[in-house]
């Protein structure tokens, strides 16, 4: 009688257990990193700089940001800037998912 009593619990126990890591976000689904949108949308300008694009990670970075601001440059993907098309490669991205994409190409460390 012991005996059943204990498996019993630990069924539950068990159970507990998989809602937990089932209800536990998990950060490679659901959530678009700024990584993932720089693959898809953006890396093909910014990575060589192609026509003038910034390139990820330089310097030039820190200048853009200081005149515009971050919004500023959110506005300038959203709308397009000379060779940049309006959202880049990602005309369904939104505001957000820009956002994430530049600070994914500031440089290291940049104080925002
Ligand atoms: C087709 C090439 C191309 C793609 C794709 C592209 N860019 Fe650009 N981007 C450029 C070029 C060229 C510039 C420089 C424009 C200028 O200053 O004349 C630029 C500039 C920028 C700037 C600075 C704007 C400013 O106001 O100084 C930001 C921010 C930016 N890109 C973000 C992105 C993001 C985020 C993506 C992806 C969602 C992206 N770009 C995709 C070509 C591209």
């Amino acid at each position: 009688m012991d005996h059943n009593y204990s498996t019993k619990n630990s069924s539950v126990f068990l159970s507990v257990v998989v809602w937990i890591v089932l209800m536990t976000p998990q950060s490679t689904c659901a959530t678009t990193t700024g990584k993932a949108i720089y693959n898809k949308a953006c890396k093909q300008c910014h990575a060589s700089g192609i026509a003038g694009a910034p390139v990820i990670g330089d310097t030039q970075w820190i200048l853009r940001l200081k005149r515009k601001g971050l919004e500023g440059l959110v506005k300038s993907v959203k709308n397009g800037l000379n060779a940049m098309p309006a959202g880049g490669m990602c005309s369904q991205c939104s505001e957000s998912d820009y956002k994430k994409a530049i600070k994914y190409m500031l440089p290291k460390n940049m104080p925002m």
